[in-house]
């Protein structure tokens, strides 16, 4: 190959990379802007969580599993007590001194606080 013909092909594949790398960070900064922005916070009802509490709390968090620390996050009922309990809170807000959850998994999104505090607020309605 000629000394042209390779620094060419190097720098194709160099822009090539920075492309794929410069698309990726724009993307993950548009996602996380668009979320925030269309946070909705109105009207949370206990089924508008349920993506939360039922599938990554109860992962640990159900009567299936022996290891759970009394916090029980598988039904309406037992995700009430368990926030009435005080510990919900400063767990998943990261709050210093506490375990932080969900466990060894990263932390809940602002709008994901956001709709909980707003649903607590609100009473823990179960239907709107
Ligand atoms: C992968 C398993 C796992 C997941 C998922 C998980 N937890 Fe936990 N949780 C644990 C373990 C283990 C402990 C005990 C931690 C400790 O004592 O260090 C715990 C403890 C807690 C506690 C007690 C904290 C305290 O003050 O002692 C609360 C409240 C809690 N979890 C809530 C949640 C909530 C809410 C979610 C979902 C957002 C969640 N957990 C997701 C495993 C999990």
């Amino acid at each position: 190959m000629s000394l042209q013909k390779s620094v060419f092909l190097s720098l194709f594949f160099a822009g090539f990379l920075f492309s794929i790398s410069f698309y990726s960070c724009t993307f993950d900064n548009e996602e996380e802007l668009l979320e925030n922005f269309i946070c909705d916070t109105t009207n949370v009802k206990y089924a508008d969580l349920t993506y939360i509490f039922s599938d990554i709390c109860s992962n640990c968090h159900s009567s299936t599993f022996t290891y759970r620390d009394g916090i029980l996050m598988d039904s309406y009922n037992n995700v009430k007590a368990s926030i009435n309990s005080g510990r919900v809170l400063p767990a998943i807000e990261h709050q210093e001194g506490v375990p932080h959850m969900p466990y060894n998994l990263p932390k809940l999104s602002d709008c994901d606080l956001d709709k909980i505090r707003a649903w607590i607020n609100s009473g823990m309605q179960e239907n709107k």
